[in-house]
């Protein structure tokens, strides 16, 4: 007798721009049914269930969790609100996949970790770039050796003019600016490629220079859903050094104002026995017969894939909420890059490095 397996029942809680990658993951995952949109903007909400046939919708996100027949939840809500929602979805026994960052604070990012504990129920981060099929690549050269020992990585987002406004511009409820919104994609993505080493200390720099640079005409950038450019207190750009117990180091820096000629996305990481670009495109490099190779793999995508990277996404966690697969990103590794984040604030507030 085949026992058909149930469909989990989704809810969303946030329906900004975001929750639409999460949505159209949901919609094309057979495991999974769009069950219940919540959103402080009840117009935006209704819509968003009108669109993929959700039967409920909320302006409470508590309302929301008290529903028995909802299973799992996507929070895509602002930052300061990601550890009070997660830490009520997981004591409702929800599973809940959460947006990156895991929250805005090491002492919240414990809280989170241990109501993971003490429910048995699964956490997954929102860390988008592990679930890119150029990322899932790089991952299998990686494991089978083919870059050796990684002791080094670079990472650079770039954006001259960038700064998004609304929320993402109030440090009260996005918890910094472009460190803490692009900056961790791409520490997070060099540091699991590289292993996830273990943390021992980060220097950093943060800089309010040019601010959002909101006078600039005739050049187009994107904007929060609910757009202010009054509102910023936030860096306009950060750098760092961040150490590793094995020796390996990652430099980053990220930017939502520069003067820089044009934006910039790179992430490369270096191996004794080979190299790796992946953004802004996968390219590996090697030695073969005393000769220095540029390996360019023919897969269909090189760069990232957003749709399909956040696609994948939805459908790991759905699997994992299944018991079918193990998440690539659970929440330990949210409260690691957290420690990271919030060590770069603190260096740059205090001027010195922050060890571990
Ligand atoms: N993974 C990625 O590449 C990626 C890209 C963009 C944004 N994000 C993350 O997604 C989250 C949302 O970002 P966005 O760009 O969609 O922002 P947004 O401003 O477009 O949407 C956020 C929505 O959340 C709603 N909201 C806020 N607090 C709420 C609450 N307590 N209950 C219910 N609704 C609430 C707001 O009304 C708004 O509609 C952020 O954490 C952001 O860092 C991730």
């Amino acid at each position: 007798m085949i026992v058909k397996q149930k469909k989990l029942n989704i809810g969303v809680i946030g329906a900004g721009s975001i929750s639409g990658s999460h949505l159209e993951g949901y919609a094309a995952c057979e495991d999974a049914v769009i069950f219940a949109i919540c959103d402080l903007n009840e117009t935006r909400a209704k819509a968003a269930a009108d669109k993929y046939g959700a039967t409920k919708v909320y302006t409470d996100y508590r309302e929301l969790l008290a529903d028995p027949e909802i299973d799992a939840v996507s929070i895509c809500t602002w930052n300061n609100s990601h550890a009070e929602i997660s830490i009520a979805a997981l004591h409702a026994g929800k599973n809940v996949m959460c947006e990156k960052p895991l929250c805005k604070t090491m002492e919240e990012a414990k809280r989170v970790e241990a109501a993971v504990n003490e429910s048995g129920k699964l956490l997954q981060v929102g860390f988008v770039r592990r679930y890119a099929s150029n990322t899932a690549v790089l991952k299998r050269f990686i494991d089978a050796g083919e870059l050796g020992e990684i002791y080094y990585a670079k990472a650079s987002t770039i954006r001259r003019l960038g700064n998004p406004g609304g929320w993402f511009s109030d440090s009260e409820r996005s918890g910094g600016g472009p460190l803490i919104d692009i900056g961790v994609h791409v520490i997070d993505l060099c540091w699991y490629l590289m292993g996830r080493p273990k943390v021992k200390s980060v220097s950093g720099n943060t800089y309010r220079k040019l601010g959002n640079r909101s006078h600039i005409q005739n050049l187009s950038f994107y904007q929060a859903a609910d757009y202010n450019a009054e509102l910023n207190d936030v860096e306009d750009m950060a750098n760092a050094l961040i150490r590793f117990e094995n020796g390996a180091s990652i430099l980053v820096d990220v930017s939502f104002s520069l003067h820089a000629k044009s934006d910039e996305s790179m992430v490369k990481l270096y191996g004794d026995k080979g190299g790796a670009e992946i953004e802004p495109e996968l390219l590996i490099v090697t030695e073969q017969l005393d000769t220095i190779v540029n390996i360019n793999p023919q897969i269909d995508d090189r760069g990232f894939n957003f749709q399909d990277a956040f696609s994948n996404e939805v459908n790991h966690f759905v699997q994992s909420c299944l018991g079918h697969r193990e998440t690539l990103s659970p929440v330990q590794d949210g409260v690691e890059i957290t420690k990271i984040l919030t060590a770069i604030y603190e260096s740059a507030a205090t001027g010195k490095e922050v060890q571990f």
